[in-house]
């Protein structure tokens, strides 16, 4: 067949990769979980030096058949940053694998793991609405999830046990790396001067708890929703509290909003914020809402970390309702919900820190 009039070779063949690297994107996710479930960082790990394919092989949980594909598995890893090679001694030339960066943050045992939200997010429970996208802009219903699954999110988790608890492991392992951030930078300043502060949508209180031992004066309060909260024991400055932010959220002088906004669309969020500013209304120069979520900045940003913040909103667009939003789209909201002011600190990496006053 003839290329098109005006068509290059090089140009035809370059569009083909082009077209391919997206058709094969998901193998990135895919070998990554693999990888993970197989334990070989964690492997990796727990040998102290760099490992070699062979010390590799005989160390993994896997049939023999299969032993010389592994380093297929761990070429593309070693290609995408998880693994480096290293000579295993200087009078060696034998070279082994060793940890990154990004491969320590998915072993099993470190303090800030991301494993539990990797597991979470490639469940099927998650992929398999990806495959009803376009379905979905054909019908009526509110997201692919429920195109998919036919309930919501929230429905799902209140039904399935297991997925409740992937679902707040997922939210407790981010929550320990954000307070983490937070606590040791410029984050600590925002939760000083309150007397009351209440987490709403804060799952099982991760985050909660961290800004509670942090601050031992400062009364804390977990707000979720029944499920999630039932039967989890409070502490001396920390208790639970179970109900529907859609209807009330408790007074207190700050209302914390991590990772809860995006998820729902500028209506809602309306009513969210409506309802978060009663929760502060009374508090006076203290009162405040404290927002934690990206700020999309297609402009400032490198092309990985823009890449990363619009997968994110469609990972919203086809879960849930919600989406990212840049600043322009933030004030509308912070404005139509009958607030002043806002302070954006970009201080979490893809996320950042919003303070917003009445
Ligand atoms: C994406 S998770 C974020 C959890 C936590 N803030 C964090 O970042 O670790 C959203 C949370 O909102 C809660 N949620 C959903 N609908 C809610 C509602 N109507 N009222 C209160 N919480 C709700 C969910 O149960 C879930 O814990």
């Amino acid at each position: 067949m003839d290329m098109q009039s005006g068509e290059k070779a090089p140009e035809l063949l370059e569009a083909q990769a082009h077209v391919w690297n997206h058709i094969f994107s998901f193998i990135n996710s895919m070998s990554l979980k693999c990888a993970i479930e197989l334990g070989i960082p964690d492997i990796i790990h727990n040998h102290g030096q760099p490992m070699t394919l062979s010390q590799l092989i005989a160390a993994l949980p896997i049939h023999q058949s299969k032993n010389h594909d592994i380093y297929r598995l761990m070429r593309i890893l070693t290609h995408s940053g998880f693994f480096h090679k290293q000579k295993v001694s200087e009078n060696d030339q034998m070279e082994g694998y060793v940890l990154t960066d990004a491969s320590r943050l998915l072993l099993k045992d470190h303090p800030l793991s991301v494993r539990p939200f990797l597991f979470f997010v490639l469940d099927p429970i998650l992929t398999e609405p990806w495959h009803y996208l376009s379905t979905w802009f054909q019908n009526d219903k509110p997201t692919s999830f429920v195109t998919a699954h036919g309930m919501t999110p929230w429905d799902y988790a209140g039904n399935d046990p297991k997925y409740n608890n992937n679902i707040n492991d997922a939210m407790a392992s981010d929550s320990r790396l954000v307070a983490s951030i937070m606590f040791n930078g410029k984050g600590k300043r925002v939760f000083e001067g309150l007397e009351s502060l209440i987490d709403t949508g804060g799952g099982n209180g991760t985050l909660a708890k961290a800004i509670a031992n942090e601050f031992p004066k400062l009364e804390c309060t977990v707000f979720d929703l029944p499920h999630v909260v039932a039967g989890l024991q409070g502490t001396k400055n920390l208790k639970y509290v179970g109900g529907d932010m859609f209807e009330t959220i408790p007074p207190a002088d700050a209302v914390l909003l991590k990772w809860i906004l995006h998820d729902w669309s500028d209506e809602e969020c309306v009513t969210i914020l409506g309802n978060c500013k009663k929760a502060i209304s009374g508090k006076g120069k203290r009162g405040k809402v404290i927002i934690i979520d990206m700020v999309i900045e297609t402009e400032k940003k490198d092309y990985n970390s823009v890449q990363t913040q619009l997968l994110f909103d469609m990972e919203m667009m086809v879960l849930l309702t919600g989406k990212e939003r840049n600043e322009k789209e933030w004030a509308k909201l912070f404005l139509s919900a009958g607030f002043s002011n806002y302070k954006i600190s970009p201080i979490l990496g893809l996320r950042s820190l919003i303070e917003v006053y009445p």
